[in-house]
């Protein structure tokens, strides 16, 4: 068994080995700088230096630092066989685990499926194409020699300011698991051993996605009933579905930083949620411990701390002070044996069950595993089906294509803007490295149109007379198409001050809209920057996100009506900048303005068939606390087209011991309707589902009344003790 083999290797190693198995560094530590030869950017000697004389378990990120570039496929294949070589040289023999950040698609290899960031994902309320995400992910990853991949983003979104809150799956709870853990499998299938598959890893555990001033890696104030309610179900779930690797918060929650946080790291993730996998820190955190946080006294003390609080692995970049300082500690027994050894037999489990040691391991054909046209298929549609038309005034939308369209602002023509950060670079600004054949929102409109397409960029910066430009060519045009948004970025480089949209574009929109053509306002970016009041003007509002490298073909095939929009915000879309507004809020009293008011709510999408719901009814009216009740509703397709509907069915607990919010989504289903076809919708809520965190900080279903609510429908049972 896997457990008896990690035993007998843990008992041959040296100190020195098992203290290098704790260590992953940057590949930079073992690249050639700006290589001359593109198919071979390791030095050899370093990865030597690294691997055989300083042990080291683990490399990550991508050639070509300090920003990483995306690499033919071949780079890849032959610089991972380079590093399955020189692990097979060392004394044990044991495999190094090479990481990257494959967070929608294999990002650094050049011409991989690039789908939908996981906002957009959500937006799909679709957990197959979540699963299939993960299944071509995992396969691309796999193609490129990558043993391991730094996804999902478990944290749930919401916190609109936060730069990343895109690579969250929305600010749900529910949909954020189902989304997750529908990846993961197709990511893992049952045994990531398996040639296609690779290990997951749950990020960034636990809070970091709620800070207090929007701002990446800053404080987060969550206490722990709030903690367990919303930001640990996911990572418990992601658990349970067998990610065998967590990725800690590189900030803090309550005053503890996520990597000095036993609490969190050891008695809820081991002892209550059961992880049996390994533990890896984020970029250079530990060290922060000292330099940041001040918790520490010195760089040797952060690293006692974090081992001590429950992290397996240190993500030490640029150096091997990791390495050094945990030898000492380890030496002096300040960091006691027992706790280096579980540590490393997490690792190798790891890698036992990855099958890294199967030496003769052999690499996945790449003709039929990437970069298939049924993977671009997939793509396509999660890219469809991730868009939201959030507003259509007299049926803007579609447009005929014969209509003449004026195409204008800073998001039209990049094929960037659709992607975010992660793409090819880690911030995915390099549009010179995008693949030449994928279209932008502007191409792919002139691919489809049979009328005249116009681009005017818009951008005053560039030229003082732009704005006047797209005035006075707005008459000559049916409509006008305003693309606005944000360039990409990821991490700290993301952060801002306000989510109000840039003064440039805010006047391109008062001008395009003044010319009193129909506007149809098109957003681009990772946060929900305010709109408000052009949305108000606009004829049509289509909210794009990051759908991917099919987006600009997707977002043509909506607009155009080639596609039937099904999309739904997974996020609240807030109406002005005056903070976090979120769907599952609690009660508030009845004072003027305190109201859920968004611009747009959770669950918002428009279509272009009508659908209704109806005869929403449960099964009993009274069920014993741990039974499950079931509802069952109508929905029916009472417009002129084929479509999809997402049906969301929500909760409230009437009275608790604990406030409770007014509703909270706790599950869905995506049905295809044709004009004129109707369903009946089965639901099955679990004694789960009902429940909430208690006074005494443990999940409870307390007995009384509750309500169901689907559409515009509500229904009524009882929970007896
Ligand atoms: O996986 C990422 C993480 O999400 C942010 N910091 C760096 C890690 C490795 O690139």
């Amino acid at each position: 068994t896997v457990s008896t083999q990690v035993k007998h290797l843990l008992s041959q190693m040296t100190l020195e080995e098992k203290v290098g198995q704790m260590t992953q560094i940057d590949f930079s530590m073992v690249g050639v700088f700006e290589a001359q030869d593109a198919k071979h950017p390791i030095d050899s000697e370093k990865l030597e230096e690294a691997v055989i004389k300083h042990h080291v378990g683990s490399i990550l990120n991508c050639p070509s630092t300090p920003h990483n570039k995306a690499q033919p496929i071949e780079t890849w294949r032959h610089m991972m066989q380079e590093v399955e070589g020189v692990s097979a040289k060392t004394r044990l023999k044991i495999p190094v685990i090479y990481g990257i950040d494959a967070i929608h698609g294999a990002t650094y290899t050049k011409n991989a499926v690039l789908f939908p960031q996981a906002i957009n994902m959500a937006a799909t309320f679709n957990t197959e194409l979540s699963f299939k995400e993960g299944e071509i992910t995992a396969r691309e990853v796999r193609a490129s020699g990558q043993h391991w991949n730094f996804a999902p983003v478990m944290d749930i979104g919401r916190q609109p300011l936060w730069p990343r809150l895109w690579e969250t799956y929305g600010e749900d709870v529910h949909l954020a698991t189902a989304m997750g853990t529908a990846y993961i499998k197709g990511h893992q299938g049952d045994n990531f051993s398996e040639p296609t598959k690779v290990p997951t890893c749950l990020k960034h555990y636990v809070g970091y996605s709620f800070p207090i001033n929007g701002k990446d890696r800053t404080p987060a104030w969550i206490g722990e009933r709030m903690l367990r309610e919303y930001f640990l179900p996911t990572f418990e779930a992601g658990v349970k579905a067998g990610s065998p690797t967590v990725m800690v918060n590189s900030a803090e929650v309550d005053g503890i930083p996520g990597h000095a946080n036993y609490h969190y790291l050891t008695t809820i993730l081991r002892d209550e949620m059961g992880f049996k996998g390994f533990v890896v820190s984020d970029w250079e955190d530990i060290k922060r411990l000292y330099t940041r946080d001040k918790l520490a006294a010195s760089p040797k003390d952060a690293v006692k701390i974090a081992v001590m609080a429950g992290v397996d692995m240190s993500m030490v970049p640029f150096d091997f002070s990791f390495y050094g300082l945990l030898l000492e500690l380890a030496q002096s027994g300040e960091v006691p044996m027992s706790r280096i050894d579980e540590a490393v037999r997490r690792i190798l489990t790891v890698k036992y069950q990855a099958g890294l040691f199967e030496h003769d391991r052999k690499q996945l054909p790449v003709e039929s595993n990437f970069a298939t046209p049924e993977a671009t298929a997939i793509n396509r549609q999660a890219a469809r089906e991730s868009i939201i038309l959030a507003k259509n005034s007299n049926q803007i939308l579609p447009v005929k294509k014969e209509a003449n369209i004026l195409v204008t602002g800073p998001t039209a023509d990049l094929l960037s803007v659709m992607n975010g950060g992660w793409t090819i670079t880690w911030q995915g600004h390099a549009e010179e490295l995008y693949p030449q054949d994928k279209l932008t929102v502007l191409k792919a409109l002139q691919k489809k149109s049979l009328g005249k397409i116009t681009y005017l960029n818009g951008d005053v910066r560039a030229d003082e007379k732009a704005i006047d430009k797209v005035v006075a060519e707005a008459k000559h045009h049916d409509v006008v198409l305003l693309c606005l948004g944000e360039q990409p970025y990821t991490e700290t480089v993301g952060n801002i001050e306000t989510l109000a949209l840039e003064p440039t574009q805010m006047e391109l929109a008062e001008a395009a809209i003044n010319t009193g053509k129909p506007v149809i306002l098109l957003t681009l970016g990772g946060r929900p920057r305010i709109i408000t009041s052009i949305a108000n003007q606009a004829a049509g509002v289509i909210l794009g996100f990051l759908p991917g490298m099919e987006g600009g073909e997707a977002i043509a095939d909506i607009i155009y009506g080639d596609y039937n929009p099904d999309g739904k915000l997974p996020i609240t879309y807030p109406r002005n900048t005056n903070g976090i507004t979120l769907y599952d809020h609690k009660p508030m009293e009845s004072f003027e303005g305190n109201v859920y008011n968004p611009l747009f709510p959770f669950g918002h999408g428009l279509s272009y068939t009508t659908f209704a719901t109806d005869g929403l009814a449960v099964d009993k009216e009274q069920i014993k606390w741990d039974e499950n009740v079931t509802v069952t509703v109508n929905v029916s397709n009472i417009g002129t087209r084929l479509g999809k509907e997402t049906v969301l069915l929500y909760i409230h607990d009437v009275a608790a011991s604990v406030t409770r919010p007014n509703k909270q989504l706790k599950a869905f289903q995506k049905v295809e309707l044709e004009p004129g076809e109707a369903k009946k919708l089965s639901f099955t809520l679990s004694p789960y589902d009902l429940s909430f965190i208690g006074v005494d900080l443990k999940r409870v279903v307390e007995p009384g009344e509750f309500r169901v609510m689907v559409g515009n429908e509500t229904a009524n049972f009882w929970v007896t003790e």
